[in-house]
């Protein structure tokens, strides 16, 4: 529909009906089923907020999704089309690992790829906008939603978000196939203090301009139609009614255009959060902010007439804010075609089927990374292993915001050995949900579904499958469940039933290989003293045995590396490796020395840093040689090494340059991610790897916020992870 057309449109719709363009609710208000993602809200919505809303979440099939727009847009008065909306975060029905996982391939072609598995199921099935990519940066493994990014780096962050909202969107969400991309969540909320889900997040501006505001800027520069707004007050201030920051930094600042909407409530929680007196001023705040849609409250339906009437409003808001949700339903193409691609036969053939299954194995195969091995791995055929723990026969690995997938569609370690061929028995051993307890899931109740009496004689069957086995693989690690949002947790140890089954193994077994199963850095301390191998799988999807079999088998390589630090403990948390210097240096030559920057009772350093992965086979790299030692503005320079896979197979690095600005007006992080890429070589193949530096990638924001790169010494470094001392140094003029 043209411009011009909308505006008449706008023009034409009463008061009411403008308002309801502004009101998203779940599928508990229409037929059809819905999925409830966030609390449960007060139920105070009329039949006529209903009947005249601009949107919906969580409601999807194609038959559902058809049946309820056409009977939506009977009874509206302009015929308007709902908006469907839901969260894929890491698939739909085909699931890929989660995006903490994809972040590990440090290949953002496996995360485009899973993005646009996931648009082509979903827009089948009658979704029309995705609330993903969250690019949120995290560096607090306490928080459950480290799960839902891709990790603690800006730059990392921010290739992923384009690759994200490119996968969704392509050059143009309204073709076939293609879904609305929606940022989250604007702005920081991946910093909440204590690591505590949805409290008060303080950063500097500066931080927040240098470090978590790049990815989201990346996600609108790929084109993301909508910016969800966050829970957390920044700076004390709800982001839902944060003028400064939703119209001076997201609209002027950052250009942004299209729709932005709250998060689950949110607008109403500017009154719990003690920044409103009620719903009408919440309601007064968020509109003056910035935010248009009003996700599950009555705020805005309730309230926003009156204010208006009261002339506390001004009406040109309002018919701001309907414009842009007016524009997001063009955008897609609703108005000439209001189903999209709801089409259930589409749904029957491209749900689960086998190209996409394919492409989630392959994904989930790059994402492991490879923390220990002092060559047990990769596993012979021959060789009788003992897949001994929780996981072994657990399929909940799809990830904790798989909420449309299945897990029983899910391939379990026992499947995928099994199918792969491996000389194996399987063992539990313990439970993952302690006998008679459970755990609140985002959709579900956990149970755990053993019995106490039976748990020593558990423990007896899989010490004895070890003993008469040659190696064993420990499968353990945290609850799905335990992680995705609300999910904060103050321990993140391994549980003590998988401790004590990894002790009474190694006393029968010491060829033990440990595989983990998170959506966060736990604390490895112990399994490490004990495992001769440990690879992290996270959640790894629909296919997650199937890749695990392959990859611990030697047929892939494990390929991934840490995109978030797994700390020695949590009282580090939040550890990161961009850290700053101090005044007061740890010198690690006398870590005896009281006075520095330090613990007295754990190292500084993570027990794992950012970046770090090992394979199976090994690489050297070369001096780090520079196309020239002075930098001029606007010019460029390469850095280069050589790469040489000197081990005896084939085998993937990934080539990690950081740069470390020496001086600034403001202190600098000790060094920063400025590029990365991976390569497969063969066994003694080598080949040369060179990154382009400019100036571009030296800016930050300076002691007068100014965002420049200044003059001086630059040290960069090239290596395999971000503790490379491998260096060169250049100058900026
Ligand atoms: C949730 C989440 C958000 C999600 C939304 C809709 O509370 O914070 O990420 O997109 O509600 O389900």
């Amino acid at each position: 529909m043209e411009q011009q057309k909308l505006l008449e449109l706008l023009g034409e719709m009463s008061l009411d009906e403008k308002i309801g363009q502004l009101f998203q609710g779940n599928g508990s208000f229409y037929e059809g089923d819905s999925i409830a993602t966030g609390p449960a809200s007060e139920q105070g919505f009329s039949e006529q907020t209903i009947r005249e809303a601009g949107s919906v979440l969580s409601v999807v099939g194609a038959g559902n999704v058809k049946q309820i727009q056409k009977a939506h847009m009977e009874k509206h008065p302009h015929h308007i089309p709902l908006v469907f909306m839901a969260d894929i975060i890491n698939g739909y029905r085909t699931v890929f690992p989660i995006p903490l996982a994809q972040g590990a391939a440090f290949n953002p072609q496996v995360a485009k790829t899973g993005a646009q598995v996931a648009a082509k199921e979903a827009s089948a099935a009658g979704v029309q906008v995705t609330f993903s990519p969250m690019v949120d940066l995290v560096r607090d493994a306490r928080w459950g939603r480290v799960m839902e990014s891709t990790g603690e780096d800006v730059y990392l962050n921010s290739v992923y978000a384009g690759a994200l909202v490119e996968g969704y969107q392509g050059d143009d969400p309204k073709k076939p196939g293609k879904i609305g991309a929606c940022v989250k969540h604007f702005a920081a909320y991946g910093a909440p203090t204590a690591g505590r889900d949805y409290n008060n997040v303080e950063l500097s501006e500066r931080t927040l301009r240098d470090d978590y505001l790049p990815a989201y800027e990346a996600a609108l520069r790929a084109g993301a139609l909508l910016v969800m707004t966050s829970f957390n007050t920044l700076n004390r201030i709800p982001s839902s009614a944060n003028k400064w920051l939703m119209r001076q930094v997201l609209r002027e600042e950052m250009g942004f255009k299209g729709t932005v909407i709250s998060d689950w409530a949110a607008i109403e929680e500017i009154m719990y959060h003690g920044a409103a007196m009620d719903r009408k001023e919440a309601a007064r705040l968020a509109l003056e902010a910035g935010t248009d849609i009003d996700m599950m409250t009555t705020c805005y339906a309730n309230y926003l007439k009156e204010l208006i009437e009261e002339g506390k409003v001004d009406e040109k808001l309002l018919d701001e804010a309907v414009l842009r949700v007016l524009e997001l339903k063009n955008k897609l193409g609703l108005f000439e075609n209001p189903f999209k691609d709801a089409d259930e036969e589409a749904e029957k053939e491209l749900l689960l089927c086998a190209d996409h299954r394919e492409k989630a194995k392959e994904a989930a195969k790059e994402t492991f990374v490879l923390l220990e091995n002092n060559g047990i791995l990769p596993l012979k055929k021959e060789e009788k292993v003992a897949f001994i723990g929780p996981y072994t026969e657990e399929k909940a690995i799809i990830g904790a915001w798989s909420i449309f997938a299945r897990e029983e569609d899910a391939v379990s370690i026992e499947e995928g050995v099994t199918a792969y061929g491996g000389n194996a028995i399987f063992e539990k051993g313990c439970e993952l949900i302690s006998e008679g307890a459970s755990i609140q899931g985002m959709n579900r109740l956990y149970t755990g579904t053993g019995m106490a009496e039976n748990r020593e004689k558990k423990l007896l069957k899989a010490v004895k499958a070890a003993k008469e086995a040659d190696k064993v693989v420990l499968c353990i690690g945290e609850h799905m469940a335990q992680t995705g949002e609300a999910a904060s947790r103050g321990d993140i140890t391994i549980p003590e039933n998988q401790i004590t089954l990894l002790e009474k193994i190694a006393e029968v077994n010491q060829n033990i290989v440990v595989m983990l199963f998170s959506g966060r850095p736990l604390d490895l301390r112990k399994v490490k003293t004990l495992a001769k191998a440990i690879l992290v799988v996270w959640m790894p999807g629909t296919e997650g045995g199937s890749a695990i079999a392959e990859v611990l088998y030697g047929e892939t390589p494990p390929s991934g590396k840490l995109p978030m630090s797994f700390p020695y403990a949590v009282g580090q948390v939040p550890v990161f490796y961009s850290e700053f210097h101090t005044g007061r240096r740890m010198d690690p030559a006398h870590p005896e020395n009281r006075f520095q920057s330090r613990y007295m009772d754990i190292p500084n350093e993570p027990l794992y840093p950012f970046g770090y992965g090992l394979s199976y086979t090994e690489f050297s790299y070369s001096v780090v040689t520079l196309s020239k030692t002075e930098l001029i503005r606007g010019g460029e320079l390469k850095a280069s090494v050589l790469l040489k896979n000197v081990g005896k197979s084939r085998g993937s690095e990934v080539v990690q340059m950081y740069i470390r600005d020496d001086v600034g007006s403001v202190a600098r992080p000790v060094r920063e991610l400025k590029g990365f890429q991976k390569l497969w070589l063969n066994a003694g193949e080598e080949k040369e790897v060179s990154f382009t530096i400019t100036e571009d990638m030296l800016k930050f924001h300076d002691i007068n916020m100014n965002n420049i790169a200044e003059a001086g010494k630059f040290t960069v470094f090239i290596g395999s992870d971000s503790r490379t001392q491998n260096q060169a140094e250049f100058v900026l003029k």
